[in-house]
């Protein structure tokens, strides 16, 4: 088995402030990291739930993917992050499963993780993140 942890579960919102709000307020949950994803276009803050984080997600332009995902089917679910020890090797081994990636290669991705993300498209509709610590 290529993957160690689910990593995270990416929901997109609009409004990133109320968003930790209501977390912090229903769970008490506390901010273990934000940050500003210029490359793409996006504001994330990570609440830890065990080894996982909840990743809330907002644009931060409009032309940003989440931003036109927001748009195309409202607030919600974006994508899953699966931890693996190696983003590179898991990559090839889901092309050779039939995946359709969206990163050809591994690249960089917050908190200094290295990522590559795959279609939901031979994915069964899942969008799906590969995320090596
Ligand atoms: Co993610």
């Amino acid at each position: 088995m290529m993957l160690t942890e689910i990593d995270h579960i990416a929901i997109a919102v609009r409004d990133l402030a109320a968003a930790v709000d209501y977390y912090q307020r229903a769970f008490g949950a506390t901010i273990d990291h934000r940050e500003v994803v210029e490359r793409d276009g996006v504001e994330e803050v990570l609440l830890k739930v065990a080894e996982s984080y909840i990743q809330l997600l907002t644009p931060t332009r409009p032309d940003s993917p989440v931003a036109k995902a927001i748009e195309k089917r409202g607030e919600g679910l974006h994508h899953v992050g699966y931890r693996v020890a190696d983003c590179k090797a898991t990559l090839a081994a889901m092309v050779a499963a039939g995946a359709t990636p969206i990163d050809k290669e591994p690249r960089p991705g917050s908190r200094g993780t290295t990522v590559a993300f795959i279609h939901p498209k031979g994915s069964f509709g899942t969008l799906i993140e590969l995320v090596e610590e």
